[in-house]
């Protein structure tokens, strides 16, 4: 073992047994160096005579997390993992693996090469590959379908999910489960195999694989609906089909050659972007401390102050929700209480649960209710006369150091410090609705916001489950402004021709969650409307949102009126043939040109709109990074995963073909809506 390796996985032995430890912190990923030091404690505990049972463990928080992520992108280096699983499956001597925190990936197929697996029933075992777009290249499909059937297998790999061992105590997976004393216990495993003789390895791969009654056509249907657009887990599936009569070094060499197909496309590098951008979206350049928060005001028991209210709620804070009248207040706990209700129907909390949550949960109408509170955060009307107003009431009771927290979407954030006695201790909580589901959390810094209270802000997001993005003040923060300019664009191509079924059907086909016009059915027209009509409609921009101004002046405000976009009858969505005449219509009193639009078309029209926002936004310093604005659009609006975001598209393209693109927008239309952004923004 060379130095490096003796410093990342270390043997001892002890009573006869080799003990393999590896500390490569923070979740002992399988580095090369990890690879190299398993294989040679391995191999020089097997030629120990000693030495009669191996046991492979970790040090620090969790059993092996996976293959080392970081080195997905650079030349793959000896020992490769499937040599290094087959060689301990190979071993002459049992070799057992003690599991605890999260086995997965490449640390899963480890404990699966083993001959016996020891675990804590809390530990969590997966094979997530799908979640990069990969799949598991390491035996990984042919040691699981092995041990707990095809079926079991298909859908670990294919929903990636991490699964608790005890849920699998009826499966062979584990040979031992219990609840503490990991160490003790699988000692003492090694001990009784000891006892009673039981020295030759019985190895997973040796089996064969009992499918004859398993239906794989039905399974395949399933896994391509679930699937989404996304490729891995369809491999995965064809990987398990074709394999499931071969050898197992028949069945890696397939997984093998599929793994590394995945390895190389397009769909990998975007998702591998998308994990790498939520850790570093969590980091913070300034160095401060954050408060502990426990207790937690929230003012206005509306849809959204009731949301973020379940939203702390349901991680553990005691909340005390302020309404402006006894009515209002019963209503806003009502609301929050239904929330919880709904985890219960739908499985996702226990009774017991909810009653633990709702028992920290009270309400008043007297603000000196949230001296008490270390946050305190309004969700109250968009209106920043009230927010100046609730802030200077919410001042004179709170205590000093009490963070100050506003939900606005869109309003001035320094605007309203600017009429506070602390403005450094204002910090903004963008949520989005429902609050309590969505995972993006926008903290909008403003010119005075002090850096505790960023730092107590992130901390709390991630208190919460949340991907928390830090922003700067802007109208619409970073997510609703690029929103608005996506929004935009849609608009236009409606009046240049495209109609409302082959926009929204374009986007979703791409991978968007839902088709921007649905979407502004279901949240309603007028809403958005009525927010812009409060100034006038830029005299430059033709296309301004004039689509939606003619559906609500033709009375179409959406699903609340069954007619919008589409029309709805009995809850379905219809095209409406009156819509494209009302548009066409309209394109000819503005003189908009007409066009023939493909797919291909109005994807690149939207994408490109998005593109140049965020370079705006970088541009203005609004982000600290080009990665966080895809954390926003992935967690925010449905952007899909697999395409890792806009800016990551933008930089997969490469400069040539977005600088082009760009010209020629501005060439078209003009440069006050395609304005000059450098691809070095980026
Ligand atoms: N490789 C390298 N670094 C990893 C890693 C991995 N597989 N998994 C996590 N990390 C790093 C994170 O980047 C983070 O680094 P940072 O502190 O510098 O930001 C650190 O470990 C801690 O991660 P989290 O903040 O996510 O910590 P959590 O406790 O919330 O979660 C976890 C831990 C459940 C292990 C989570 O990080 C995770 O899901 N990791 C990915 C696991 C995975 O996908 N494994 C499969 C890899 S592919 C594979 O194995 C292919 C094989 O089949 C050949």
């Amino acid at each position: 073992m060379t130095t490096e390796n003796q410093a990342v996985v270390t043997i001892k032995i002890n009573n006869q047994i080799g003990s393999i430890s590896i500390n490569y912190a923070p979740v002992n990923a399988l580095s090369q160096a990890v690879r190299a030091g398993l294989i040679n404690a391995l191999v020089s505990l097997e030629d120990n005579d000693e030495v009669k049972v191996i046991i492979i463990g970790c040090e620090g928080r969790t059993f092996i997390a996976g293959a080392d992520i970081k080195e997905f992108g650079k030349p793959p280096s000896e020992p490769f993992l499937p040599d290094v699983v087959n060689r301990i499956e190979a071993c002459t001597k049992p070799v057992i693996a003690s599991m605890f925190g999260t086995s997965l990936g490449g640390g899963f197929e480890v404990a699966l090469a083993c001959h016996y697996r020891v675990s804590l029933n809390q530990a969590k075992v997966g094979l997530p590959e799908v979640n990069l777009g990969l799949i598991p290249g390491a035996g990984g499909t042919q040691r699981l379908m092995r041990i707990v059937g095809p079926e079991q297998a298909l859908e670990m790999i294919t929903s990636g999910k991490h699964v608790a061992a005890s849920k699998l105590a009826n499966s062979d997976l584990f040979d031992l489960l219990i609840d503490s004393d990991l160490e003790q216990h699988t000692t003492a495993f090694a001990e009784g195999l000891m006892a009673k003789g039981e020295l030759r390895p019985a190895r997973v791969g040796d089996r064969t694989i009992n499918t004859s009654n398993f239906d794989w056509s039905t399974a395949k249907s399933l896994v391509a609906k679930k699937a989404k657009g996304k490729q891995a887990p369809l491999v995965a599936f064809d990987v398990l089909e074709k394999t499931q009569q071969l050898s197992i070094k028949d069945g890696m060499a397939y997984e093998r050659e599929q793994f590394l197909i995945l390895r190389d496309s397009q769909q990998s590098a975007a998702l591998r972007h998308a994990f790498a951008a939520e850790k570093q979206a969590a980091k913070l350049s300034i160095e401060a401390t954050a408060t502990n928060v426990e207790f937690v005001g929230i003012i206005g028991g509306g849809n959204m102050g009731s949301g973020i209210a379940t939203a702390f709620l349901s991680s553990g804070f005691k909340v005390q929700l302020i309404e402006q009248t006894a009515d209002a207040l019963s209503a806003g706990l009502e609301r929050i209480e239904n929330n919880f209700m709904n985890n219960l129907k739908r499985g996702r909390m226990s009774q017991q649960q909810v009653d633990k949550y709702l028992a920290n949960l009270t309400g008043d109408t007297d603000y000196q209710t949230l001296a008490e509170c270390d946050l305190i955060l309004e969700a109250v009307f968009e209106n920043i006369d009230v927010k100046k107003e609730l802030f200077n009431k919410v001042e004179q009771v709170c205590k000093p150091e009490a963070v100050l927290a506003t939900n606005t979407s869109y309003l001035d954030i320094n605007d309203i410090a600017k009429t506070m006695k602390r403005p450094e201790q204002l910090v903004g909580l963008h949520f989005f609705s429902p609050a309590n589901i969505m995972k993006l959390l926008e903290v909008v810094k403003a010119d005075q916001t002090s850096d505790a209270a960023i730092a107590t802000a992130m901390a709390l997001g991630k208190k919460l489950r949340k991907i928390s993005v830090l922003v700067g003040v802007c109208f619409g923060f970073a997510g609703n402004r690029m929103y608005t300019r996506y929004g935009r664009e849609i608009q236009q191509m409606l009046l240049e021709g495209a109609t409302v079924e082959q926009i929204d059907n374009a986007l979703t086909d791409w991978g968007m969650a839902m088709g921007p016009l649905a979407v502004q059915d279901l949240s309603g027209i007028d809403i958005g409307h009525n927010a812009r009509s409060a100034q006038p409609f830029p005299e430059h921009d033709k296309g301004y949102f004039r689509a939606a101004a003619t559906m609500v002046n033709a009375g179409r405000l959406g699903r609340k009126t069954n007619a919008g976009f589409y029309q709805y009858s009995d809850g379905k969505k219809e095209s409406a043939p009156q819509v494209e005449s009302l548009l066409r219509e309209k394109a000819n009193e503005l003189a908009i040109k007409q066009q023939t639009f493909t797919d291909e078309m109005i994807v690149h029209r939207a994408l490109f709109a998005l593109i140049a926002e965020g370079l705006a936004l970088l541009k203005a310093g609004i982000v600290q990074r080009t990665s966080d604005i895809d954390v926003i659009w992935l967690h925010g609006y449905g952007f899909p995963r697999y395409k890792g975001g806009p800016m990551f598209q933008a930089k997969q393209m490469g400069e040539q073909i977005v600088v082009g693109k760009l010209t020629e927008l501005r060439a078209e239309f003009g440069e006050d809506i395609w304005p000059e952004y450098t691809f070095g923004e980026l």
